[in-house]
């Protein structure tokens, strides 16, 4: 052995030096390979770390166990069938969880009794026998349910002979006698008087010959509340009162429902159009999409479907106010009032845009008025034909120019 291991240490050292260390420590191969040469791979049902599988060189043991459903050192065995999860114990392959509902045993290989109530057991005795762990189903008695309950029609008895539950339908200490109905919605009747305490789903009323549609999957008690929500629509303890018709649907407890049960109340929003804790309020006109929030009809999004604020301009969503200023020929806050028909529009020189509207903020004209008008809204006459305004005389164009042209130069350069 030890001369076995100085050859091997010597072996290690010449390859170390060949090979630059280039695959790592020797002797130890890439993660998923294995075998003198690290030519053979790992099981691939070995459990990955980080996404790469590591397996015993030599004997190829997956050194961090098994994905589930297998087991053995090489994880190449497959767990028993029916293990619960599909988890059994790496060495032995038992099913270490226990086994899915209806099967018992260590491996889960043997299968509950349909006299089980939901076929579930659990084994006993070293698994040579088996106990119904949520009891019998109808009509069987016994540790294991094997015993048919003697009685006819009867669902749960103590021993084969004593009844102690009819069978739905029936009634009688013997369980001899039919529910005593006048139609045929009956689910279960008292046991010895025979009156119906259960209607068929959908029903109620001491005859079940009311109807309780409206109630989720028809789930009704004898007097008719419905037990759990309304259907689409509906609300109130029977659920035979109408939501709101504006209310949106939303899904409560896995149902669709239309408006609180109780209350009545639109709980999660209106149709398009409509506010308001019933939706009976209508959003106001110029809203996106007619949408508005539930409760203050607000418009929401951002945009206003103005043409009435402006052509499209982007205003102010409380109260309309256009926030980039008017379009070319309006002004006020939200550029419902024309610029003053005396107004000059802008410099010929210019190309027209909304920055440079024919009047601004209040009313005022930029670029000056018409021939015979005055103020800054041109709106004031004045005696002399020929006042144009002082912008437009050369001498203006002059005094931009001087002022100008330093001015883009220094810009540009
Ligand atoms: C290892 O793999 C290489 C390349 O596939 C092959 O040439 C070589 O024979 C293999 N060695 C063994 C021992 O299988
Ligand atoms: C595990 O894999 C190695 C290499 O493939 C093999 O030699 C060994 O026999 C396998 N062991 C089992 C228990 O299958
Ligand atoms: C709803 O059903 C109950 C019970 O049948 C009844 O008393 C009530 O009048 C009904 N209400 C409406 C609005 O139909
Ligand atoms: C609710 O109703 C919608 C449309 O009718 C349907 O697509 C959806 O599956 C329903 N959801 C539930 C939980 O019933
Ligand atoms: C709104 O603006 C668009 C493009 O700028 C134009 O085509 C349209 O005629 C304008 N509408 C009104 C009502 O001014
Ligand atoms: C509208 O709202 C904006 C922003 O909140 C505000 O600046 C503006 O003064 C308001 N305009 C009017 C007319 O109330
Ligand atoms: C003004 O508009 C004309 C035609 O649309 C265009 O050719 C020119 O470049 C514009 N001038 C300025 C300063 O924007």
């Amino acid at each position: 052995m030890a001369t076995f291991d100085l050859k091997v240490i010597v072996a290690c050292t010449i390859i170390i030096v060949l090979t630059h260390i280039q695959f790592g420590t020797c002797g130890e191969c890439l993660p998923g390979y294995m075998g003198n040469d690290c030519n053979d791979t790992c099981s691939v049902t070995c459990q990955t770390i980080n996404d790469d599988i590591y397996c015993d060189q030599i004997t190829g043991r997956c050194t961090y166990g098994c994905i589930d459903g297998t087991f053995g050192d090489n994880c190449t065995d497959q767990c028993p069938e029916h293990c619960k999860d599909m988890i059994c114990d790496r060495e032995s392959g038992e099913c270490s969880r226990g086994c899915e509902i209806g099967y018992y045993t260590d491996d889960c290989s043997k299968i509950c009794s349909k006299s089980c109530e939901n076929s579930a057991c659990v084994g006993i005795d070293g698994d040579s026998k088996f106990t119904c762990s949520d009891g019998c189903s109808e009509g069987f008695t016994g540790a294991d349910c094997s015993t048919p309950c003697l009685t006819p029609n009867c669902a749960m008895c103590t021993d084969a002979s004593t009844c102690e539950r009819c069978q739905k339908g029936f009634y009688g200490t013997t369980c001899d006698h039919t529910c005593k109905r006048r139609t045929s919605n009956c689910a279960e009747c008292e046991r010895s008087s025979g009156e119906c305490v259960q209607c068929m789903p959908g029903y109620f009323g001491s005859a079940c010959d009311q109807s309780c549609s409206n109630c989720y999957g028809g789930k009704c008690t004898i007097a008719g509340l419905c037990v759990e929500q309304c259907t689409k629509g509906y609300r109130g303890p029977f659920c035979n009162q109408s939501c709101p018709k504006n209310c949106e649907d939303y899904v409560l407890d896995g149902v669709n429902v239309t408006c609180n049960k109780a209350n009545g109340l639109c709980a999660r929003g209106c149709l398009k159009g409509f506010y308001g804790d019933k939706c009976n309020l209508v959003c106001p006109i110029n809203c996106p999409e007619s949408h508005c929030h539930q409760i203050d009809g607000v418009c929401m999004g951002e945009e206003c479907l103005n043409d009435h604020y402006g052509n499209k301009t982007i205003c102010d969503r409380y109260n309309g106010s256009c926030l980039y200023g008017c379009v070319s020929e309006w002004f006020g806050a939200v550029c419902m009032t024309p610029c003053g028909i005396n107004c000059l529009p802008v410099s010929p020189l210019v190309n027209r845009t909304a920055s440079n509207a024919k009047c601004k903020g209040s009313g005022r004209c930029p670029f000056g008025c018409q021939a015979g008008w005055k103020g800054v809204q041109c709106d004031i006459k004045t005696n002399d034909p020929t006042s144009i305004s002082r912008l437009f005389q050369p001498s203006f164009y002059g005094i931009v120019t001087i002022v100008l042209i330093p001015l883009v130069l220094s810009v540009l350069q």
